[in-house]
C-alpha cells in the first residue's frame, strides 16, 4: 500500500473510531444494548466506506473531518447490516472482524436490537450535526435511507436470501451485489462529493467510479470467501458454498471473477480521471479494494 494512503488511513481511522466511541457513550439506553452496539462497532473492520468519503473530500482539497458525522452514520449502518447478516436466520456465521459474531456473544434478541439501534441512531447523528446545513442534512438522510433501505442494501439482502440454493443468472447476481454492497459504497463517495460542493457533471463521474468500486469490492469479497485466509478476513472461509449462495466465482470460475474485477477496476479509474479533481487517494483506494486480502 502506498505510504501516502496508509498514513491517510491511519489518521482518519483513528479519528473515526474516537468519534464512534463518543457517539456510543453519550446514548442513554440499557447497558447491555450499549455493550452490544459497541462490541460490533469497535471490533475493527477496514472502515473502507468512511475512507472513501474522506478521500473524496480530500480530492476537492476539503478538510475530511467535515465529513465525520456522515462517515460515522454510514459505518453504524454498515455495522448493523453485518450484525443482521450473520444471524442464524440469515448467513448463520459465527466469526466477524476476527471475533465471535454479535449473536454468539449477546444472544439473538440483543443482536437484532443492537442492529436496530445502530441503524436508527445513525440518522440522529446526521440530524443533530452542527457541521451541516439543514439542506445538507436532508440530502444526506434522503440518500443514506435510499442506499440502506428496501431499494438499496436491504433489497439486495432480500434477493441474496431468495437466491440461496438457486442457480442465478449473472444479471441477477449483479443486482444482488449492486444493492447489498454497491449502494452503501456509492453513498460513501457521493456524500463526500456532495459535501465538497461537486458540480452535477463531477457527481456523475464520481457515481460511475463508485458503482464500479462497489462491484469490484463485492467480487473480491466473494473471491476471498474461496481463497482468503481466515486470520486475514476475520470471517470463516467457505461460508458462501456452505449456504449455497451464487457468487462470482461460482458463476464465472475464480479466474473469470478475477477478470471481471479487473474490468471494474479499469472502469473506475477511467471515471475518476474525468472528475478533474486531485484524486490520487481515490485511485489508490480503488487498487487497494481490488487487491485486498482482508
Ligand atoms: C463486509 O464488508 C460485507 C460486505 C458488504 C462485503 P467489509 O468487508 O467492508 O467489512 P468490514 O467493515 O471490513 O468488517
Ligand atoms: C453482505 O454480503 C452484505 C451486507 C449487506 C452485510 P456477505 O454476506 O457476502 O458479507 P460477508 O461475507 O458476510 O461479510
Ligand atoms: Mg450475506
Ligand atoms: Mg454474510
Ligand atoms: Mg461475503
Amino acid at each position: 500500500m502506498a505510504t501516502q494512503l496508509s498514513q491517510f488511513i491511519d489518521v482518519y481511522k483513528a479519528e473515526l473510531e474516537t468519534k464512534l466511541q463518543t457517539i456510543i457513550t453519550t446514548i442513554a439506553a440499557p447497558d447491555i444494548l450499549i455493550q452490544a452496539m459497541d462490541y460490533s462497532l469497535q471490533a475493527g473492520g477496514k472502515r473502507i466506506r468512511p475512507m472513501l468519503l474522506f478521500a473524496t473530500m480530500s480530492a476537492f482539497r476539503k478538510n475530511p473531518l467535515m465529513g465525520m458525522e456522515a462517515a460515522a452514520a454510514l459505518e453504524m449502518i454498515h455495522t448493523y447490516s453485518l450484525v443482521h447478516d450473520d444471524l442464524p436466520s440469515m448467513d448463520d456465521d459465527d466469526l466477524r472482524r476476527g471475533k465471535p459474531t454479535n449473536h454468539k456473544v449477546f444472544g439473538e434478541a440483543t443482536a437484532i436490537l443492537a442492529g436496530d439501534a445502530l441503524l436508527t441512531h445513525a440518522f440522529k447523528v446526521i440530524a443533530q450535526s452542527k457541521e451541516y446545513s439543514n439542506e445538507q442534512k436532508v440530502w444526506l438522510i434522503d440518500w443514506l435511507s435510499q442506499a440502506a433501505g428496501p431499494a438499496g442494501m436491504v433489497g439486495g439482502q432480500m434477493a441474496d436470501m431468495e437466491g440461496e440454493h438457486k442457480q442465478l443468472t449473472l444479471e441477477e447476481l449483479e443486482y444482488i451485489h449492486k444493492h447489498k454492497t454497491g449502494q452503501l459504497l456509492e453513498f460513501s463517495v457521493m456524500a463526500g462529493a456532495f459535501l465538497s460542493g461537486a458540480t452535477e457533471a463531477q457527481l456523475q463521474h464520481f457515481q460511475t467510479y463508485a458503482k464500479h468500486i462497489g462491484l469490484a469490492f463485492q467480487i473480491q469479497d466473494d473471491i476471498l470467501d474461496v481463497e482468503g485466509l481466515e486470520e486475514k478476513i476475520g470471517k470463516r472461509v467457505g461460508s458462501d458454498v456452505n449456504k449455497h449462495k451464487s457468487t462470482y466465482p461460482s458463476l464465472l470460475t475464480l479466474s473469470g471473477a478475477k477478470e471481471k474485477l479487473q474490468e471494474h477496476l479499469s472502469q473506475a479509474l477511467e471515471a475518476i480521471e474525468k472528475t478533474n479533481t486531485d484524486a490520487e487517494l481515490l485511485k489508490k483506494l480503488a487498487h487497494l479494494i481490488a487487491d485486498r486480502d482482508q
